[in-house]
């Protein structure tokens, strides 16, 4: 097992992760100070196969459970669910001294992280993440929020968790479309931010796609380092945390666009990545040789590269309501070669065009 610190002055935590860690879930919250009542929120799918084994963790260690579901799928990623969450804690009369325990995938940590961070002005909130995605991305962090009809996690709040649980196996039930999905975000942190790591991928291709044990520790734990890194420098996102949003910009438009059913977030942010890389040697950050390199990658992980046909005004749309848009233009993220990364301001017709996007 693994413990990463996350140093944040007096909201620091530790992330762990490692095999079977879910059955000492709540000898680890009563680690961190936490005790009481505990509100366990998930979604129906991860509750009938992961739920009795947290609840049961957290109630030896002493804690009285309170199981709250919401539905499954970002669609649900939105005000009303969040209101059935209101009631339903104070219905089990959860308190502050009380926490909320987050047990799924980025949707159920992005939704009851932000209301821990907002029930009773801030209860304590534990991230036990059970996708790929949620264990290399969202659970780390502290960006938590829910979606607008207007655009994707419009509302939210920077609220760091006390504790963040990576079972790894928990991705052995985990659908192959949403274990590839979460590999977007992997990528994202070598194309952006690590060539070293990058080169792991393309050498450990097969083994990552086989769920090899040692290959997915190494690339989750190395992912968390990343954003860990750049989270302390950088908590609010005030410069170099924006890195992070690399291939989101149009990801998040297609996503929008195309419908959440259609496109899972991490392919969507495959997608965004490949244009990113366009863009970014049309602007000459890359060569196009590096994009051919970003794009293999993306397609021996099992992505696609190809988007699907937008409509051009629905996406500028998309995009401009993006909450990264500043009077028009937007803070894009490019890649400068494979490994680093440069911010250009663009308006969104000129992304579309550079991109090469046919719409
Ligand atoms: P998700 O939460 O919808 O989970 C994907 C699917 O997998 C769901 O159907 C879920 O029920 C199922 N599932 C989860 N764990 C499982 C398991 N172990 N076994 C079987 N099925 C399982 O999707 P996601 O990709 O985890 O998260 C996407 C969300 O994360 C988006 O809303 C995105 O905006 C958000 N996100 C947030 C951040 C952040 O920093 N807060 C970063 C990246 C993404
Ligand atoms: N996933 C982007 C961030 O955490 O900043």
């Amino acid at each position: 097992m693994s413990v990463l610190a996350v140093n944040l002055a007096e909201d620091s935590y530790n992330i762990h992760i490692g095999r079977g860690l879910l059955s000492s879930l709540g000898q680890r919250c009563a680690e961190v100070g936490l005790s009481s009542r505990a509100a366990l929120i998930t979604n129906p799918t991860v509750n009938a196969i992961y739920g009795a084994i947290a609840r049961t963790a957290l109630e030896v260690a002493g804690f009285t459970v309170a199981m709250i579901e919401i539905p499954d799928g970002e669609e649900f990623k939105n005000a009303a669910t969040l209101s059935a969450v209101y009631d339903a804690l104070i219905e089990a009369a959860i308190d502050r001294k009380s926490c909320v325990v987050a047990l799924g995938g980025g949707v159920v940590g992005d939704l009851a992280g932000f209301a821990a961070a907002t029930f009773l002005r801030g209860i304590p909130f534990v991230q036990v993440p059970t996708t790929l995605l949620a264990q290399v991305d969202s659970s780390v962090g502290g960006k938590t929020a829910i979606d607008h009809p207007r655009g994707k996690n419009l509302i939210g709040a920077f609220y760091q968790p006390h504790l963040v649980l990576i079972d790894v196996d928990t991705l052995a039930t985990l659908p192959d479309r949403e274990f590839r999905a979460g590999l977007a975000e992997v990528i994202k942190y070598g194309v952006a931010l690590d060539l070293p790591f990058f080169e792991y991928l393309e050498q450990h291709a097969e083994d990552i796609i086989a769920k090899d044990q040692g290959s997915l520790e190494y690339v989750i734990r190395r992912c968390c380092e990343i954003k860990a890194h750049v989270v302390e420098l950088d908590e609010k996102e005030t410069g170099l945390r924006a890195v992070l949003n690399f291939g989101h910009t149009l990801g998040h438009a297609f996503e929008t666009v195309a419908g959440y059913r259609e496109l899972v977030h991490g392919e969507a942010i495959a997608l965004g990545m490949v244009l990113a890389a366009r863009i970014s040697a049309a602007l000459g950050h890359c060569s196009a040789a590096d994009v051919e390199r970003v794009a293999a990658l993306i397609t021996r992980l099992g992505l696609r590269i190809v988007p699907p046909v937008s409509d051009r005004v629905r996406l500028s749309e998309a995009i401009i309501t993006d909450k990264k848009s500043r009077n028009g233009a937007i803070s894009f993220i490019c890649n400068q070669g494979i490994g680093n990364f440069a911010v250009e301001h663009l308006v969104p017709e000129k992304m579309l065009t550079l991109s090469g996007l046919e719409v």
